[in-house]
């Protein structure tokens, strides 16, 4: 078993957890015992810049940290082909790797790019500045009703304006994105196109929230809530929708993002697919640090349908290109793809640490768990990687999707991380 070599150093209690119930696996399973998680909460661990914006479903920076700093080297190339908010293309900048993101979702891609840009303070506030904005192209009355919920008249007008120019500096056009041809969707090549992302991702993150620079009426942070259940709730509770000056309040969370300084090595995002990632990246990636989606435990679009909205996305289109299935034959054939792709783009002895949770399906008047780990480790050899290890991780109650809604024994209690090598 090749379970020991190179690992032993994330492996705190060994025989701790074995299962043997899946034929397939020829693996144990240990539990990682928290070792990556950093003194205090893993959550507050990291620069400023991982809290752009808060996204369901993202892990820890502490826990990208962890497998970046101990299997790779600097210089190296880290790819996340599920990158979220870009927390590891950014961990890996941050320690002085070249950091890749891809993900299929809009604002994860604008996110992402806007974080591993290598973008100034300085350089940021000359490119806004420069900036006319004048008046916008959308009429207010065209706005949907369901984007008016969340913002003041005066907030909204401005919030128009400032995505129309940098939309057009980014020269990102969802209707002139071909999902069916060419494996990468879209790219910000130049500094300008980085510069307007970066602003992009700034907005995307103030969008709603509660904080003082959020622009909506004081709602979640972490995703776009329900129209409805909003304006009832603000109704309720007398919540009042705020006039900001929305260049101001990017101005000052750009100026907290980058109080612990910028990485010094710049990263690259794509809006792309994980299943199909760039020919000419064959044998050229170092490490793959990622976690796809679990079935259906989450809808991404919609958990970030008003940050699409911004960016000029209807999020039933996003979603149709995303993967969530509740198709065992459909998750696992998508989970193949991107494996086989992994696995193609990874140099020969290299890893991917693949971090997914179990979950729960009705079947009649049963339920039934799915060790999604158990597909990956499948799918995995089949793509031609060795399963070396799956390391169990306990999930806090607090820190589960949707805690707020669940009793301490729902939701999302444990992760798994499929330790994938190539030989
Ligand atoms: C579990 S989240 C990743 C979170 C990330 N680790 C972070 O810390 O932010 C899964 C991501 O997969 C993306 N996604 C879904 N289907 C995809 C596909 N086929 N290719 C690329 N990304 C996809 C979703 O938009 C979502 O951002």
């Amino acid at each position: 078993m090749l379970v020991k070599k190179g690992l032993t150093n994330i492996i705190e209690d060994e025989d701790i957890f074995e299962y043997k119930d899946s034929e397939h696996l020829y693996t144990s399973s240990y539990s990682l015992k928290n070792t990556w998680r950093k003194e205090g909460s893993a959550r507050n661990f990291g620069h400023p810049m991982h809290s752009m914006a808060s996204r369901s479903g993202s892990f820890p920076p502490a826990l990208a940290d962890y497998f970046i700093s101990n299997f790779s080297r600097v210089g190296d190339l880290v790819l996340d082909p599920y990158s979220g908010k870009g927390t590891t293309p950014f961990q890996a900048c941050l320690l002085d790797r070249v950091g890749f993101g891809i993900d299929v979702a809009p604002e994860a891609y604008v996110l992402t790019g806007a974080k591993v840009s290598c973008i100034n303070h300085e350089e940021a506030i000359d490119y806004l500045n420069a900036i006319k904005f004048g008046i916008s192209n959308t009429n207010i009355k065209d706005v949907p009703p369901d984007v008016k919920v969340f913002f003041s008249t005066k907030t909204l007008a401005q919030i128009l304006v400032i995505r129309e120019r940098l939309l057009e500096d980014l020269g990102l056009e969802s209707d002139k994105l071909d999902y069916d041809n060419g494996k990468v969707f879209h790219i910000a090549k130049t500094r300008r196109e980085q510069l307007a992302q970066y602003w992009l991702g700034i907005l995307t993150g103030i969008l709603h929230g509660s904080s003082s620079y959020s622009l909506s009426l004081p709602c979640s942070h972490s995703f776009s809530m329900a129209p409805n259940y909003t304006k009832n709730y603000a109704k309720k509770h007398g919540l009042k929708k705020p006039d900001r000056n929305v260049k101001i309040c990017m101005i000052q969370k750009s100026f907290y993002l980058q109080s612990a300084g910028i990485a010094r090595v710049q990263g690259k995002a794509y809006l792309g697919k994980a299943q199909e990632l760039p020919d000419s990246w064959e044998e050229k990636i170092d490490l793959v640090v990622t976690s796809p989606p679990y079935f259906t435990a989450q809808s991404y679009a919609w958990d970030n349908w008003l940050r699409e909205w911004l960016l000029g996305f209807d999020f039933k289109n996003v979603r149709k290109q995303t993967t969530q299935t509740a198709s065992y034959e459909k998750y696992s054939n998508a989970m193949y793809l991107f494996l086989k792709e992994s696995h193609r783009v990874l140099k020969p002895g290299k890893r991917a640490f693949v971090v997914v949770g179990d979950v729960t399906k009705k079947s009649g008047d049963e339920k039934i768990v799915i060790r999604t780990s158990d597909v990956i480790a499948n799918e995995g050899k089949k793509a031609g990687f060795d399963v070396e290890l799956i390391i169990n991780d306990d999930i806090p109650p607090t820190k589960r999707y949707n805690s707020s809604f669940l009793q301490a024994n729902q939701g999302l209690t444990i992760d798994r991380i499929v330790c994938l090598k190539k030989k």
